[in-house]
This record gives structure tokens, C-alpha cells and sequence, in this order.
């Protein structure tokens, strides 16, 4: 496939609230320019962390400067942690010391961690201020930081407190991968595959022929590559932007049983990208147990997440606690499960009531 054609800038269409994808190198050094041409001026709040505030702070700081722009930095803590109803109101609190107004633009730059709270913080503020992601993770780049969905964490609950709130613009910079601990990279991997897998078997030829060049971040790679997966994303969010039907919940394809092994394990024992690895390669299997899928592509699938370094079994979790946790997901309902299939790689169906025996088998397969 042409993945070199694919379009320097991808738009996500939903009427006013349409908004810009900018992949590439060098992005981070036009964001001044970009945010300027959007009619912002005067203070731009950078909500980060310390690491990408130390490798990327002072590029984005000349951006914004040069485009007239007086950046201010505030930095979150690491982790889950800091997605919370307290660093909202803490970001808040900075946004009115700063005298911030509702034409005053707020930039994520860092992870989805970051781009979650910045963005509930950006929604809630005045009703919504103006709000640019600059995603520096993988899985921000080619998944948190599209679609407008914002959540932080309750006690009880992880992203149970959220909005959908889109930016006015999305800025990836591929170059920030470099510096990106190689776990987080493969594991953002995961949600490349997904997309893969789901959507576009041509997307997935081209990653099974370029995944040594990916794994060794060739720039050439990974710019169209992750061009896909954001057009991609927009094509889903634009058909359903509030995920209220079938179309967006195709992005949790792997997700189920991914969520499940997170939560058996241990959060924070597995990256979401691996347990998400490890619950397509337990969805392939159950489609072709199931008849759905045809064993070569239940194999590809494997191999392919298997090439990339990631998680194909529970790697020592254990089944039973697995099975548990997916019998607290709300679409469990009497031994009957809903699940995201691939019918053929490149294209995936909910299922619905499948058999919980059916489900353990596939856990259960060496
Ligand atoms: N809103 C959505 O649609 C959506 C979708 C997927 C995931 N998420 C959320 O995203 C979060 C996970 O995001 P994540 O995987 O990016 O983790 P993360 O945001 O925790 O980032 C991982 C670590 O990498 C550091 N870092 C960031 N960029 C770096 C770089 N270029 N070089 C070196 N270090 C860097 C960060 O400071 C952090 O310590 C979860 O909270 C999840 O719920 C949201
Ligand atoms: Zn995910």
C-alpha cells in the first residue's frame, strides 16, 4: 500500500468542532505557529510531566514565543495518580492565578495521562477553553490524543469521571519517540496492531512487512504509520463521536480481556498496551474456535503480535482470576459475554452472548 501518500494533515470532520491531525517531524516547532493561526495570542498554560517538559520544554517554548505567545508550564505528577479530581482542581486553580479567560488555549504535552487530565481540566474550565494535544507517547499519538474523550480516575472507578471534549488541533511530533523507553513503545504498538486488525488488512501487510523498521523507530516509518492509525481513529469518531453505538466500540477490540488481566494482575503490573496484546491474541483464538476467523489469520495475528515483543498468553495470571474480573465487566449477563471479533483481518463485528466455556477455552489455549 502507498502508506508514503498518506496526508501530512488529517482531519477529524465533525462539523464545528472540526480539528487538524499534524503528523510528522518537527512538529513541535510550528505548535506557536499553528495555535497563532487560530487567532489565540497572549498567556498558553503547558500542562506536562518532568520528562517530556525536559526534552521537549524548551522547543515548545521557542514555538510559542516565537509566535508571540507567552507559554506558562505546569507539571503533573507520574502515573495514574495524577489523573484525579484533585489535580483538575489544582490545574484550575493555576488557570485563574494565571487569569486565564475562555480565549486562553491550554496544551497537553506528554502522554495520555497528561492529555486525559489537561483535557478534562481545558472542558471544565469557563465551559471549555481552547485545547491542543501534543501527544509524546505512542499510544497518545495514535490513540488517547484523537477522539475528545477526557476522563480522571475515582476511587472506585478508572475514567468513570469524564467529558467528551474535542481539541481545537492535534500535534505530533514523531521525533519525540526517540526518547521513549522501548516497553512504552512496543506496548503503543498494541494499539497499532488494533487498529490493524480491525479495520485495514492492508494497514496490516504493511506492518508485518515494516515492523523491524518501526521497532528501530525509522522516522520513515513511523510517520505514515501513525498517519494511519489517526485517520483511521477519525473515520471511527466521526461516524460516532459520543460512542453511542457499535462503530466506536470497535477500538476495544482486545480490550475486554485486556482490562480483565490488568486488573487480575495488578494495576500497574502489565502496560495497558501488552494486556490489550495479550487480549486480541485470546480474541483471535476465540473467533477461531468459534468458526469466525480462519486459522491463518488467527495466526497472523499471534505472530504478528509476537514479533513486536508483546504478550500473546497470561503470562502467569492466572485464568480463574481473569474469568472473575471479566464476570464484573457490565457486559457479562448470565454466563453470556459481548465481545469485539475479527471475522477477517481487517474487519471486526460485535458478538454478542458467547458462551463464558467458549471464552475459557481460548484463555485457557498454551
Ligand atoms: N482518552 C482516551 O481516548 C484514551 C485512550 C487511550 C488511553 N488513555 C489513557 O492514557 C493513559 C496512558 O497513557 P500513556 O501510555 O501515554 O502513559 P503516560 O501518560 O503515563 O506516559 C508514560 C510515561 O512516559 C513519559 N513520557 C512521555 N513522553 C515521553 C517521551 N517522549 N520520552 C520519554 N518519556 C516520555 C511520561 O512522562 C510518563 O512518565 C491512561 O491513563 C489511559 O487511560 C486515554
Ligand atoms: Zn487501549
Amino acid at each position: 500500500m502507498d502508506m508514503a501518500a498518506e496526508r501530512r494533515v488529517i482531519t477529524v470532520a465533525l462539523g464545528d468542532r472540526s480539528y487538524p491531525v499534524i503528523v510528522g517531524p518537527g512538529v513541535i516547532d510550528v505548535a506557536g505557529k499553528q495555535v497563532r493561526r487560530d487567532g489565540y495570542e497572549g498567556k498558553v498554560v503547558v500542562v506536562t510531566q518532568r520528562a517530556p517538559k525536559r526534552f521537549f520544554g524548551p522547543r515548545l517554548t521557542s514555538s510559542l514565543r516565537n509566535a508571540g505567545l507567552e507559554p506558562r508550564f505546569v507539571l503533573l505528577p507520574e502515573g495514574e495518580k495524577a489523573k484525579t479530581w484533585d489535580r483538575v482542581s489544582m490545574l484550575h486553580d493555576f488557570f485563574m492565578g494565571e487569569g486565564l479567560d475562555r480565549w486562553s488555549p491550554v496544551i497537553a504535552l506528554g502522554g495520555g495521562v497528561v492529555g486525559d487530565t489537561a483535557g478534562f481540566a481545558a472542558g471544565t474550565y469557563m465551559r471549555g477553553v481552547p485545547f491542543y494535544q501534543v501527544p509524546t507517547t505512542l499510544i497518545a499519538q495514535v490513540d488517547s490524543s484523537v477522539g475528545g474523550k477526557a476522563a480522571v480516575n475515582h476511587p472506585r472507578g478508572k475514567n468513570v469521571i469524564g467529558i467528551f471534549y474535542q481539541p481545537k488541533g492535534v500535534l505530533i511530533d514523531t521525533d519525540t519517540l526517540a526518547t521513549l523507553p522501548r516497553r512504552d513503545l512496543v506496548a503503543g504498538l498494541a494499539e497499532v496492531i488494533r487498529y490493524a486488525a480491525i479495520a485495514d488488512v492492508r494497514f496490516y501487510g504493511w506492518l508485518e512487512r515494516n515492523l523491524d523498521g518501526v521497532l528501530a523507530r525509522d522516522p520513515a516509518r513511523l510517520t505514515p504509520m501513525i498517519r494511519r492509525c489517526c485517520a483511521l481513529k477519525a473515520g471511527l469518531v466521526e461516524k460516532d463521536e459520543r460512542d453511542l453505538t457499535d462503530i466506536r466500540a470497535l477500538l476495544n477490540y482486545g480490550h475486554t480481556v485486556g482490562h480483565a488481566i490488568e486488573a487480575a494482575a495488578g494495576y500497574g503490573k502489565w502496560r495497558h498496551g501488552e494486556a490489550v496484546a495479550a487480549g486480541m491474541a485470546v480474541a483471535a483464538r476465540l473467533a477461531g474456535i468459534m468458526g469466525v476467523l480462519g486459522s491463518r489469520s488467527v495466526a497472523r495475528q499471534i505472530s504478528l503480535l509476537k514479533r513486536a515483543g508483546l504478550p500473546v498468553t497470561l503470562r502467569g495470571v492466572s485464568t480463574v482470576k481473569v474469568l472473575n474480573c471479566l464476570k464484573l465487566d457490565k457486559k457479562f449477563r448470565q454466563g453470556r459475554m459481548r465481545f469485539v471479533l475479527t471475522e477477517a483481518l481487517g474487519h471486526a463485528t460485535v458478538f454478542d452472548g458467547i458462551d463464558m466455556g467458549l471464552v475459557q477455552r481460548a484463555l485457557t489455549v498454551p
